[in-house]
């Protein structure tokens, strides 16, 4: 027998293991039920034994990703989390986003690092205003999206107008993969497309443990469920004369969603969303690189830095790096080359993190995320090699949408403020940028939301002893541009460039209007949306 410590199943070549991966992140509104779906999702692949409250388990940290003090002021997610998992032989590595658009990019960086997602609804709002933007980043990524519709124990949209409802706001083409019988607030259970079986939940106390489950036949169901069953057998006739089914080229191009009906909660729809992360999602894939090939799956060791994150430990005040594991095997230990440095980094502080719990990680394989902690020389972006070079293609940042200057409020502290800005930017968490890009002493933090300036105080006073003083700016909108763009632009006045940390060169204007007058006037100036670090 093979001892516990092997690689659990199939052999250990690349191909095999990098085939059992499933890497996504889940992206939805705050109290959607994002945390207690991944509960959920970890309670049905045995990962944990029963699920709690949602009160009971935040005030247990190890199971939320609310570790910084900011995130329990809100109750919002600032930082994401990454949990690893197995579920029928196959390894989950789910990467958790923040919920709020202000940290849009914190999403897109995410997705960087994940090969689908899961757009989790609620069955009562829909696509709220405010998430749009982070499933508009999805979208623009063309990865893979699986939707569950949640709560759906409780009154919500009917089925049918969800799906019209996921067309019109995200010009996403919605398939039923399962049906809901019982109206919301009335859920029984679901009917599942592919093999046409009704499963017939029953719930649990708080959906502690699973829902127990029957399969019946439609003859029985209908019996069973009377008018209800009747309804929905309805309502799929429609679906299946009208509604296209899934179409694999659409939904690996993220064009076409397939839509599971559930309730968290009542753990009503969660296995069967696992199922189809194991059949459906995509396992790992050669990666493209920024010379136009892909590296195959089997060559030797390489990743990509899709996140730092400083400070998740706060005792500790260290900086994690999250590797996406691209191609080849990772052993804890190895050496790598930095391909933006050229030089090596011994990969020696390796963990797998779960929560804010963290374990050490001896190998890992094409999909894997791993956390190397203290990883200073490390930025996002950054591709790590073995053997052959090469370089991936860096993770694009969004046009920023609010500005303001900052000030240090105590001069002997000159040093700290500076480096504490170089490393928020190295983040991500703002936009860095100066009016001369080699010293300014109030730069100006950009972001996409307030959010994101707020968070920037916080660990600046906390983490670098600096107190800051934010003033408005009158900036509402920025774009890329380049050496003569920005020349044209100076010239025009209509904008102002300032230069963003990474030497891009940024035009600030103060209204649409403006843009758009000097966009009609200068058709041929590069004012690129979407910024490439
Ligand atoms: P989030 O991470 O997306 O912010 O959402 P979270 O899981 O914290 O859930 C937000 C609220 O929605 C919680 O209620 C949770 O119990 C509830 N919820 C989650 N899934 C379902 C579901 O399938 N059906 C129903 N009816 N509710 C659901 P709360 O009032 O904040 O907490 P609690 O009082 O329920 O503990």
């Amino acid at each position: 027998m093979a001892p516990a410590c092997a690689v659990a199943a199939g052999d250990g070549t690349i191909a095999t293991q990098a085939a059992r991966r499933r890497t996504f992140a889940i992206i939805s509104h705050p109290d959607a039920g994002k945390t207690t779906l991944t509960e959920k999702l970890l309670l049905y692949s045995d990962r944990i034994a029963s699920a709690g409250s949602v009160d009971a388990r935040r005030s247990r940290p190890s199971t939320t990703s609310d570790w910084m003090e900011i995130e329990r002021r809100r109750g919002i997610s600032v930082t994401s989390t990454v949990l690893r998992f197995e579920y029928r032989d196959t390894v989950l590595n789910l990467l958790d986003t923040p919920g709020h658009k202000d940290f849009s990019e914190d999403t897109l960086r995410v997705l960087a690092g994940a090969d689908c997602a899961v757009m989790l609804l609620d069955a009562a709002k829909g696509v709220e205003a405010q998430t749009l933007r982070l499933f508009e980043v999805a979208r623009a990524r063309n990865i893979p999206l699986i939707t569950f519709v949640n709560k759906y124990d409780r009154p919500g949209l009917d089925p049918l107008e969800m799906l019209d409802h996921i067309e019109a706001a995200l010009g996403l083409t919605p398939v039923a993969a399962t049906w809901p019988v019982g109206i919301a607030g009335d859920f029984r259970g679901v009917i599942d497309r592919a093999t046409g079986t009704y499963r017939r939940f029953t719930r649990t106390a708080r959906g502690a443990t699973r829902a127990p489950e029957e399969q019946l036949p439609a003859a029985e169901a209908a019996v069973r469920e009377g008018d209800a069953w009747t309804v929905a057998a309805d309502e799929l006739e429609l679906l299946d004369g009208a509604g296209p089914a899934l179409d694999e080229a659409r939904f690996a191009a993220g064009e076409a969603t397939p839509v599971y009906f559930g309730s968290a909660i009542s753990n009503f729809g969660v296995a069967l969303l696992l199922d189809a992360l194991l059949e459906l999602a995509p396992p790992a894939q050669p990666r493209a690189t920024v010379s136009g090939t892909r590296r195959p799956l089997d060559w030797p060791f390489s990743a990509l830095v899709f996140k730092v994150q400083a400070n998740m430990d706060p005792r500790h005040r260290d900086r994690v790096a999250f590797l996406r594991v691209c191609s080849g095997r990772f052993e804890r230990g190895m050496r790598a080359i930095n391909e933006r440095t050229g030089r090596p980094f011994a990969l020696t502080h390796a963990h797998t993190v779960f929560g804010d719990e963290r374990s050490a990680l001896d190998e890992a394989f094409p999909g894997d995320v791993v956390g190397v902690i203290n990883a200073a020389d490390l930025r996002v972006g950054d591709t790590l090699y073995v053997g052959e070079p090469v370089r991936y293609p860096p993770i694009p940042t969004l046009a920023p949408e609010h500005f303001v200057t900052v000030r240090n409020r105590d001069a002997a502290r000159h040093k700290q403020f500076h480096r504490g800005l170089t490393q928020l930017a190295e983040e991500g968490v703002v936009h860095l940028l100066r009016r001369d890009p080699t010293a300014d002493p109030a730069p100006v933090l950009a972001g996409i939301g307030p959010l994101q300036f707020d968070v920037a105080v916080d660990r600046l006073q906390r983490e670098f002893g600096v107190s800051v003083r934010l003033d408005p700016t009158n900036w509402t909108l920025a774009r890329r541009t380049d050496a003569d763009g920005a020349k044209i632009l100076r010239a025009s006045r209509h904008a102002d460039i300032l230069y963003r940390s990474d030497g891009t060169q940024m035009a600030l204007f103060t209204s649409d209007f403006m843009l758009e007058r000097f966009q009609r006037q200068h058709p041929d100036v590069t004012l690129d949306r979407m910024l490439t670090r």
